[in-house]
């Protein structure tokens, strides 16, 4: 067979054949068309009477088995009979693997998921290798979609419907062992022994013992009560607002009801409607947006030369979940603070989440231990000098944080990169003369081993190997960087401060505050604003807050609210919203008497929608004008990293888009009606430059991405076909100086 071929046959001892998936000039093996009619013609082959004994399936790459349909491939299909012939493809090809006459044995080396996880159930045996790549899973649901290839059929017969249709809504992945514990893989081996035990399946060819688990929901009176009570939970969860997992229940629903044949030919049905659902769009739009980033954020990457040392200063909070999170991915840290104490405290913080990920079996205990070994705890500045980068995460303070940059430039190489974590300071008003062109952000979220955003900033003056090594430590930790230009606040902690300023100012407006929370609840966010500033904690948010303010003036005001209850803080932080003895919320009574008296003084005169959807619109209307204002200034490449940093950093709906796709759907004119009605008691919130042009008519972000190029192709609606694009984005002015400077207030960090 030719050496572009994507498969190749290999004939082993014994009559065993050995069948290897690897995409040429790929990094990882995903199914196209091409792979499934390459597959075909294989299958043709092993079908032929002969001497084949059984077949092992196993991947060239590395450490991917397969990672799932290939995404770039569905998204540039025309129309509905390509969508329903690929479906058809994948369905009709596994089903020819489930039929082979001989034993077939999946050998997973590496990410299994998606298609790539339908294909291995569709063998008879599924042997996972025990390494930290090896993940198995559907992450379909987060893409709007649905395993479609008879995924979910063949996932109710292994691990029995309430596994499977857990592991479907979720989309979480699985390592090896809790695979194995799931039923979903026979065994788990060192990857070395995977070819050994694939030949033991196919000579020994074991019943496989049904899991307990199955024989108790294959009932179907059982199975109709789970599904029940799985959809009370995903519509509370999600309050209906993703079509795919209620797809996903209705299809296991069929199932249930009318067995597996009715089941494959109601995911087809399903995954083919759900590829034309605007929702869809949005969720395959972000991730498209995700991968573009990281391709930008590869392209800034000068040197391929690994990070194995690094030096973080401040081990609260941030510093020591960041000092895990480096250690975690192989390099070695020095981790700074001011005394002994405060260290073992991080150190304890850190064994104490990698103790939960062993107990959650994702972590060995024997990694684990690596781990901790990687971190040096230090209270001086002692082996600074030979590090790669140093991260800086000391507390918000300007004057401290220079203070630490002053000691680095003793103790350190004199062109060692420093990338601050700071939430609320430019780079500008952090740089120190001489020392701008090391100067860089690093700005994680909290917790930094869940958030996959990493906003990554540098000064005109920052040295592109500082840049480079930000982007590439980034990226080396799994992040998605979303470059930005240097502002206070960045993108998210900016457009999250004037959202939860506005939030709260308007608080004492409302005879019942918790009707704010479950507006913006509705509108899609995990939280309303005053639980995430629980959240935050409120004395940091008002940090942020002052800082923001003191960088943009009077449009970052900050409430007065956060006078009034800081003078209600006594020891204690004090919190916004408390819990009754049935878990339902209630405010707080220092929030309670903090409205009280903001009432007597004056509460705004705005009057304020009475319907959830118009209140979260009025509410959001200042962070919309500051998003456009952010592109106006150029802090963005493209508007949709807006979005894709607002999705990624805050939990803004991702169904929506991010807060420009939203305006955009929404209307500018719109936005553009309700800040001139707000303007009329804050006249800083006037809409922005460039607002006024979108209000005309026009667009800020892209509908639809070309995945591989990242251009703007013509526009599709929603319908389907593709139209002329009358309504490109808007250009972008093309300044790029920072945000003009203005003392007043501001709000919270995304922490
Ligand atoms: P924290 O208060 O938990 O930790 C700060 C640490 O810095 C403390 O342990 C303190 O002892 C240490 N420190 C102070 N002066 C020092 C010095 N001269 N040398 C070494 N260590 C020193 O604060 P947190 O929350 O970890 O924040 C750290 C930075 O990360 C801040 O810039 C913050 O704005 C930023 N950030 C915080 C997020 C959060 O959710 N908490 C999220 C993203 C960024």
């Amino acid at each position: 067979m030719s050496s572009d071929r994507c498969w190749k046959v290999q004939e082993l001892e014994g009559g065993i054949r050995l069948v290897t998936l690897d995409c040429p000039d790929r990094a990882v093996n995903t199914f196209s068309r091409r792979v499934l009619t390459e597959l075909n013609a294989i299958l043709d082959e092993l079908q032929r009477p002969g001497d084949c004994s059984g077949v092992l399936f196993a991947s060239g790459k590395e450490d991917s088995f397969i990672a799932g349909a290939d995404l770039e491939e569905i998204a540039r299909l025309e129309d509905r009979k390509e969508v329903e012939e690929l479906i058809k493809l994948g369905v009709n090809t596994f089903r020819r693997v489930e039929r082979l006459p001989v034993p077939t044995v999946a050998l997973v080396n590496g990410a299994c998921l998606g298609g790539g996880l339908e294909f291995a159930l569709a063998c008879d045996y599924v042997v996972a290798a025990e390494t930290r790549r090896t993940l198995l899973g559907f992450p379909e649901v987060l893409l709007g979609i649905l395993p479609a290839w008879g995924g979910t059929v063949r996932a109710r017969r292994r691990v029995g419907l309430q596994r499977a249709l857990q592991l479907v809504l979720t989309g979480q992945r699985l390592n090896g062992r809790q695979a194995k514990k799931l039923g979903l893989v026979d065994d788990v081996v060192p990857p070395e022994a995977l070819l050994a035990a694939g030949r033991w399946f196919v000579k020994n060819a074991p019943p496989r013992k049904k899991p307990l688990t199955r024989l108790l929901t294959d009932n179907r009176w059982v199975g109709r009560l789970i599904i029940r009570v799985a959809r009370r939970r995903v519509l509370r969860e999600t309050g209906g607002q993703y079509p795919a997992p209620l797809a996903v229940l209705d299809v296991f629903e069929t199932g249930v009801r009318q067995g597996a044949k009715q089941q494959y030919a109601a995911e087809a049905r399903a995954a083919l409607e759900l590829s034309r659902h605007p929702v869809t769009a949005q969720l395959m739009r972000l991730f498209f947006l995700g991968e573009e980033a990281k391709r930008h954020a590869r392209e800034c990457v000068q040197s391929d030369e690994p990070i194995r040392s690094v030096a973080v200063v401040g081990a609260g909070l941030m510093g020591s979940g960041i000092a895990g999170l480096l250690a975690d991915r192989g390099i070695t840290v020095r981790l700074k603070d001011v005394s002994p104490e405060i260290l073992a405290r991080a150190m304890r913080r850190i064994r104490d989440h990698l103790a939960r990920e062993v107990q959650r079996g994702r972590l060995s205990r024997r990694d684990a231990e690596r781990v901790v070994r990687r971190i040096h705890p230090t209270h001086e500045y002692s082996g600074f000098r030979r590090v790669q980068a140093v991260i800086e995460a000391v507390v918000e303070d300007a004057a401290i944080k220079k203070e630490v940059y002053e000691q680095l430039a003793r103790c350190t190489a004199p062109e060692t990169p420093i990338l601050t974590n700071t939430s609320s300071f430019s780079l500008a008003t952090l740089s120190l003369p001489g020392m701008e062109h090391r100067l860089a952000a690093l700005h994680f979220f909290n917790p930094a081993h869940r958030m996959r955003l990493v906003e990554v900033s540098s000064l005109e003056e920052t040295d592109p190997v500082a840049r480079s090594r930000a982007v590439q430590l980034a990226l080396a930790l799994g992040k998605i960087p979303v470059l930005v230009r240097d502002c206070a606040g960045f993108v998210v902690n900016r457009l999250l401060g004037i959202y939860l300023n506005h939030a709260i100012e308007l608080l004492p407006v409302f005879d019942d505050p918790l009707r704010l929370e479950s507006a913006m609840k509705r509108f899609g966010f995990p939280m309303g604003p005053l639980e995430l500033l629980d959240l935050v904690g409120l004395h940091v948010a008002e940090k942020v807050a002052v800082n923001l303010h003191q960088a943009y003036g009077s449009r970052f005001r900050p409430p007065r609210l956060f006078e009034e209850l800081r003078r209600r803080q006594k020891d204690e932080p004090v919190r916004l919203i408390e819990r009754d003895w049935r878990g339902k919320p209630k405010v707080s009574g220092p929030l309670a008497q903090a409205l009280k008296s903001a009432r007597s003084g004056g509460a705004p005169a705005d009057r304020l929608p009475a319907e959830p959807d118009a209140l979260a619109q009025f509410v959001l209307a200042p962070m919309l004008n500051e998003a456009v204002l952010l592109c106006e200034e150029g802090i963005v490449d493209s508007p949709d990293y807006v979005d894709l940093a607002m999705v990624l950093g805050t939990g803004f709906p991702p169904f929506r888009g991010g807060p420009l796709s939203y305006g955009d759907s929404l209307g500018w004119d719109r936005v553009m009606e309700l800040l001139t009605k707000i303007a009329k008691r804050r006249p800083e919130f006037e809409p922005c430059g460039l607002l006024r042009k979108l209000a005309q008519g026009g667009r800020l972000t892209r509908t639809r991405l070309d995945p591989t190029q990242g251009t703007v192709p013509p526009q599709t609606p929603p319908g389907g076909e593709t139209k002329e694009d009358n309504s490109a984005p808007i250009p972008l002015a093309d300044t790029k100086e920072p945000p003009s400077a203005s003392p007043e207030s501001p709000p919270p960090d995304s922490r």
